[in-house]
């Protein structure tokens, strides 16, 4: 279960007609966006016959590999890491696949390093994008292609590559034709942000042996609870805070987890609101934090720096293990009081007087208790921030599901790089680089 907790106290400054016609417009797919509306229905872009088809073929490349190379950026990685890190064990059984990641960003080192430690193992493939057309992914593709074929030969490389890309266009696609790469779909109607429970994220969550089957049913279940309760649900009550909020000038939502396996969730929910939200000059710009590493950092900030954020509390109730603070005969580090409580205690007490003093330093905030860290539950938080983002954009009034600011940087890039199609404007870049020198 997941229960919103207002710890602030919240009046709702949205008018109800207006919450409503947001509502509609999501559910009758009928706004700005709307062609990109698959993720609202997760049944059918996570069908009985596309889980099965996965797990065939997760099953497959964890026979043959002891790495998977998880290749992609964005929305075509970030939901599969948030799930994977939140659930695999932290101390992976050396035996288990390890799953490591490729193509998110341009560090040359990185992948020099990632090519000489795939020397020695043997690995698979797993290349997602949708464009097909992305730099970082593209770029990394290609080292491991090469790589994949020096060490396997082209055909047995073949079979350690899956694709997963668009139905019918892109260079992705074409590659996996011509080559006979198994590839799935990333459906038309699912933005990359939206589509963790498509076999971008699926895939690679069923490598790292996290059951997908209940990542699904949390998704249905909480799509049911939404349906049920309509404007009373929680994720509408937190649309309508986070915009509330925005009205009077808070201009930030820090996110904030207790539990360091959220670290990579967070990062999933900054680009989910991040790219859905801030544009046209708007949006909440979304921060996030580990508790309580962060409280000896931006904690600091967070209670008495400049007031212009909100806060939003991910807890969960109850851990998978138990650890308790063990007895010191002459109690030299001073923590006898503490002997024999859990450290989820010590956890607990923290996220409430966290909540506490942040209150008093003036930051409103709410807190989303979840039951406990598993596929389900998380496959309810998924749909949960997903809903609420699609409704949230709408009461801001922007298309929650485009991107266009994304493209300024590739531009410039491309037309550094003297790719073709992007000379226009070169000699212009070229000096406005030299004059910061
Ligand atoms: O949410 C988005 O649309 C983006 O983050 C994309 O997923 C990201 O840029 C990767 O694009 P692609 O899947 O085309 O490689």
């Amino acid at each position: 279960m997941i229960t919103l907790k207002w710890n602030t106290g919240f009046q709702n400054g949205i008018a109800e007609e207006e919450i409503q016609r947001s509502w509609q417009t999501l559910w009758q797919r009928n706004g700005a966006g709307s062609d990109f509306l698959g993720w609202l229905d997760p049944e059918v872009i996570a069908s009985e016959a596309i889980l099965s088809e996965v797990e065939k073929v997760a099953d497959r490349l964890k026979k043959q590999s002891q790495c998977v190379v998880v290749a992609g950026i964005g929305g075509s990685y970030l939901g599969a890491r948030a799930i994977i890190e939140a659930l695999q064990p932290m101390f992976p059984d050396e035996n288990a696949v390890r799953i490591i990641y490729a193509g998110n960003h341009l560090s040359e080192d990185y992948l020099a390093e990632m090519l000489a430690y795939l020397d020695g193992v043997d690995y698979s493939i797993v290349v997602i994008s949708k464009s097909g057309t992305t730099t970082e992914t593209a770029v990394s593709f290609r080292l491991l292609l090469q790589h994949c074929q020096q060490k396997y030969g082209v055909e047995q490389a073949s079979s350690r590559i899956v694709c997963v890309t668009d139905k019918c266009k892109g260079a992705l696609k074409k590659m996996a034709d011509q080559n006979g790469y198994t590839s799935f779909v990333l459906p038309d109607e699912v933005g990359g942000r939206y589509s963790v429970l498509t076999p971008v994220g699926l895939l690679p969550i069923a490598l790292a042996g996290i059951n997908i089957r209940e990542l699904v049913r949390g998704a249905v279940e909480m799509k049911r609870e939404i349906r049920e309760m309509g404007l009373a649900h929680q994720a509408v009550q937190y649309a309508a805070f986070r915009n509330t909020l925005w009205r009077k000038g808070i201009t930030m939502e820090v996110l904030a987890a207790f539990e360091p396996r959220l670290q990579y969730f967070i990062e999933w929910w900054k680009q989910l609101y991040g790219e859905s939200e801030g544009k046209e000059g708007k949006g909440v710009f979304p921060a996030g934090v580990v508790y309580t590493t962060d409280l000896h950092s931006l904690g600091q900030f967070m209670q008495e720096g400049n007031r212009i954020m909100m806060e939003t509390f991910l807890y969960v109730q109850n851990p998978s293990h138990t650890c308790k603070v063990p007895a010191m005969e002459d109690d030299s580090d001073q923590l006898n009081y503490l002997q024999g409580r859990r450290i989820n205690e010590i956890n607990q007490k923290a996220y409430q007087g966290t909540v506490l003093a942040h209150e008093d330093g003036g930051v409103p905030s709410l807190t989303l208790e979840i039951e406990r860290l598993d596929a389900f539950h998380l496959g309810q938080l998924v749909y949960f921030f997903e809903f609420a983002c699609g409704l949230s954009g709408y009461l801001l009034g922007v298309n929650p599901f485009n991107q266009p600011g994304v493209e300024a940087y590739k531009k410039n890039m491309f037309t550094l790089l003297g790719k073709k199609g992007y000379e226009t404007g070169r000699d212009a870049l070229l000096s406005r680089i030299s004059s910061k020198k």
